[in-house]
């Protein structure tokens, strides 16, 4: 497994791939886990070793976090993060040294306008234009064939998506369901910094997710009706939103008559934890 810690290797690397190889790519912020290696997973079923190469990225991108958010309380193992790389066959890590690797000037940003206005578009202002133009330079970067993300960032997915067509990014861009830990709890690397209480009062998130699903289950499609008691049942932790919006426009609706997004974000000992699941009629 080849380590590419500068931009310059990256692109000459790139450069060397031969045109008949295919390139696979899943860009995380590393402190892997059960959800990462799935997209991992995946990527390498789509690009078999031997039919080209599967490249990783691992960069706790400083521009998606705002001002007071957890950018320093991130947790990192970057021992951990290439043994378990190395065992889901990947063939790339590229982890730049250090923020300017990415941002030789900070000047330049990639903006997905509509589908960042809602859910954590609003609670983290600034938070998609680093997403999106961290992944947009990233994806300039590794070119690759196909690139893997992951459901659980529902909003983050639908962004991208946009973004990868409207700027003819090429390439074909994939998406795996949610892992989630044995008792429910959507697998995240913030997880590590949930004290045992907090993680055991975490478990309200996914029994609250589970109740939805069983209320549509027995016809409610109503969304206040769906949301009923959500505060509480998801006490003591703190609701960031918890919110129905249509699964395509991401904008709020008050019926659900197409599919629907269901989603969560609620601080558990002060760690912000999102969920979500699509309610289709
Ligand atoms: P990160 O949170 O490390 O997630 C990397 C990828 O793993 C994302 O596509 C995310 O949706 C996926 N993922 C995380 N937890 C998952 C789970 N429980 N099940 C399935 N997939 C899961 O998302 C980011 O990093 C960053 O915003 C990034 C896209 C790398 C840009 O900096």
């Amino acid at each position: 497994m080849k380590i590419i810690r500068t931009v310059p290797e990256l692109s000459g690397w790139r450069a060397a791939v031969p045109s008949t190889e295919r390139v696979a790519f899943v860009p995380t912020m590393g402190f892997l886990h059960a959800g990462h290696l799935s997209l991992l997973h995946d990527a390498r079923r789509r690009v078999p070793s031997g039919a080209g190469s599967l490249v990783l990225s691992i960069f706790v991108n400083p521009t998606q976090f705002g001002p007071g958010e957890d950018l320093d309380a991130y947790p990192r193992n970057e021992a951990q993060d290439f043994e378990l790389a190395e065992s889901a066959g990947v063939d790339v890590v590229f982890t730049p040294s250090d923020p300017d690797e990415m941002y030789p000037s900070a000047q330049t940003w990639v903006n997905v306008e509509g589908l960042s206005s809602t859910l954590c578009g609003e609670s983290r202002p600034g938070h998609f234009q680093g997403v999106c133009t961290v992944v947009t330079k990233l994806w300039m970067l590794v070119r690759p064939d196909v690139a893997v993300f992951g459901e659980k960032d529902y909003q983050q997915l639908a962004i991208l998506r946009r973004m990868h067509a409207d700027l003819f990014l090429g390439g074909e861009l994939a998406s795996m369901p949610i892992v989630r830990e044995d008792d429910g709890l959507a697998m995240s690397s913030r997880n590590a910094n949930l004290s045992p209480s907090a993680r055991a009062d975490a478990l309200r998130l996914p029994g609250f997710r589970s109740e939805v699903l069983r209320r549509f289950g027995a016809g409610a499609r109503d969304v206040t009706v769906l949301l009923a008691g959500a505060t509480a049942a998801l006490a003591p932790g703190v609701v960031d939103y918890v919110q129905a919006v249509d699964a395509s426009s991401l904008q709020p609706v008050d019926h659900v008559v197409a599919p629907t997004l269901v989603a969560f974000a609620v601080r558990y000992g002060g760690v912000r934890l999102i969920d979500n699941v699509v309610l289709s009629p």
